[in-house]
């Protein structure tokens, strides 16, 4: 059935999933974003309703359509984005797979920037985001009991995703490798690697529903434990 089950080794579960990008205004008609298509965020919502959990689904702005059985919540900047995954608190289970902006124009421009005729672009001034998974993964009171982060690489992908664990207070990173020979990017397949404090595992390449079927599954087995 679509619908989430009555039971299941999630019921009386809560979970907060985030998905998508983030747009950070310049202007009213300008932002700076990453890319995401938010697929595998929404996916992994809607594989932990599944297995009968509560999710809350924070998204940055996506074209897909909101997946069944979760709650919502639709935001546009880091800072946004930060504000609902706190307001979800507490929840047992936290799946941080939003693409973020690292940076956010300093001030944005109440009025539309126009070209002034000189040929010399303006300057932007940036200033760095809040860390929202780093915020619950760290948080004195309220981190949730399974902390997972993602990690878009190039090159080192196992190290940079260990550097991030430690880092961000996450129990598990899921690291894929986003050079362009692997298409990732809105793309419906994923090769990932699941790394822990002491351990790694390298996934079989998988469309972004089978990724977030297994990954339900690994939560649901590390909450059984
Ligand atoms: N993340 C977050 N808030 C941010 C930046 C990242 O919650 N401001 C989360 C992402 O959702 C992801 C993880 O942190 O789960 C790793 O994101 P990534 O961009 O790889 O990490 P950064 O710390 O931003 O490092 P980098 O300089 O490699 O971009
Ligand atoms: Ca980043």
């Amino acid at each position: 059935p679509l619908s989430a089950p009555l039971a299941g080794p999630l019921s009386g579960k809560t979970a907060l999933v985030t998905s998508g990008p983030t747009h950070e205004p310049i202007d009213p008609v300008r932002y700076i974003a990453n890319r995401s298509s938010g697929k595998q965020g929404h996916a992994i919502a809607a594989a932990l309703a599944r297995l009968g959990a509560n999710v809350t689904l924070v998204s940055g702005p996506v074209t897909i359509p909101d997946p069944a059985g979760v709650t919502v919540v639709r935001v546009e900047t880091a800072r946004e984005m930060l504000a609902a995954s706190l307001a979800a608190l507490p929840a047992d289970i936290a799946v941080m797979a939003a693409a973020v902006a690292d940076w956010r124009t300093a001030d944005a421009a109440d009025a539309k920037m126009k070209k002034d005729g000189s040929g010399r672009p303006p300057a932007l001034a940036l200033t760095e985001n809040p860390d929202i998974l780093a915020t619950i993964g760290h948080h004195p009171d309220l981190r949730p009991t399974l902390v997972v982060g993602f990690a878009a690489e190039t090159g080192n992908v196992a190290g940079y995703a260990r550097d991030k664990l430690a880092r961000k207070g996450a129990d598990l990173i899921c690291a894929n490798d986003v050079s362009p020979e692997h298409g990732v990017f809105g793309g419906d397949a994923n090769t990932l690697h699941l790394v822990g404090p002491d351990s790694m595992e390298t996934w079989p390449t998988l469309s972004k529903v089978e990724v977030a079927e297994r990954l339900a599954g690994v939560i649901a087995a590390r909450l059984g434990e």
